[in-house]
């Protein structure tokens, strides 16, 4: 989609990362108009800073800005997340690289196995039936790191786990904090009985993915 702008900020769309998480209509009705013809982002209809708090808020990505008028651009989370969500994908933030190209500082990664759009959630989990907590039991006496901030590379293996690499707090869907890491196997194909981490079950399955 052509992005769409104001004389503040250039508000752009990737349709393919989008889930519906529906942050953006929800927060700004009449800027976010889906189903609208043609064009549906009206980013004139709002103060820039609406504009960018609520792209900000949008969880897969989908939506990012630049601004116009010198305005603050979106920097990354101050603590780098991984969060679980209730029957679905992990949603991450912070200042991520993502199989290498994909510099950003949100993403909803595919923790079913069943997205088209690896390692990007695409919703197959819903059509799939797919389960796992969102609300494990943290591990004893989990601290905060030293270090909350920094870059994460998300490297997707080869019919295997996501590697994720740098600080890194794993929260539940409700925001607890359950582990920190800063190198962790993330179950990707939704088998393992030890999720949201890889243990092995992806070779038993026989699990595909670049
Ligand atoms: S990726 Fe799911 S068990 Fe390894």
């Amino acid at each position: 989609m052509k992005p769409a702008e104001s004389s503040k900020v250039v508000v752009n769309f990737d349709g393919k990362k989008c889930i519906h998480a529906r942050r953006c209509v929800l927060g700004l009705p009449d800027v976010f108009v889906p189903g609208a013809e043609g064009a549906w982002i009206f980013p004139d209809r709002a103060d820039a800073e609406e504009v960018t708090r609520v792209v900000d808020s949008c969880p897969s990505g989908a939506l990012t800005y630049t601004r116009k008028d010198g305005g603050a651009e979106e920097r990354p989370a101050r603590v780098n997340t991984a969060r679980l969500w209730q029957n679905g994908p992990v949603e991450y933030r912070g200042d991520l690289r993502i199989a290498e190209h994909d510099r950003v500082k949100r993403a909803v990664l595919c923790r079913c196995g069943h997205s088209k759009n690896k390692p990007y959630c695409d919703n197959s989990h819903l059509e799939a039936g797919f389960e796992a907590t969102g609300e494990h039991s943290p591990e004893a006496e989990v601290q905060p790191l030293d270090v909350r901030d920094g870059p994460v590379t998300v490297t997707p293996t080869r019919n295997g786990p996501l590697v994720v690499e740098g600080s890194l707090e794993i929260i539940a869907a409700s925001g607890r904090r359950l582990a920190t890491r800063t190198k962790a196997f993330m179950c990707r194909c939704g088998a393992s009985a030890n999720k949201p981490y890889c243990d092995g079950s992806h070779k038993k399955i026989g699990f595909e993915a670049d």
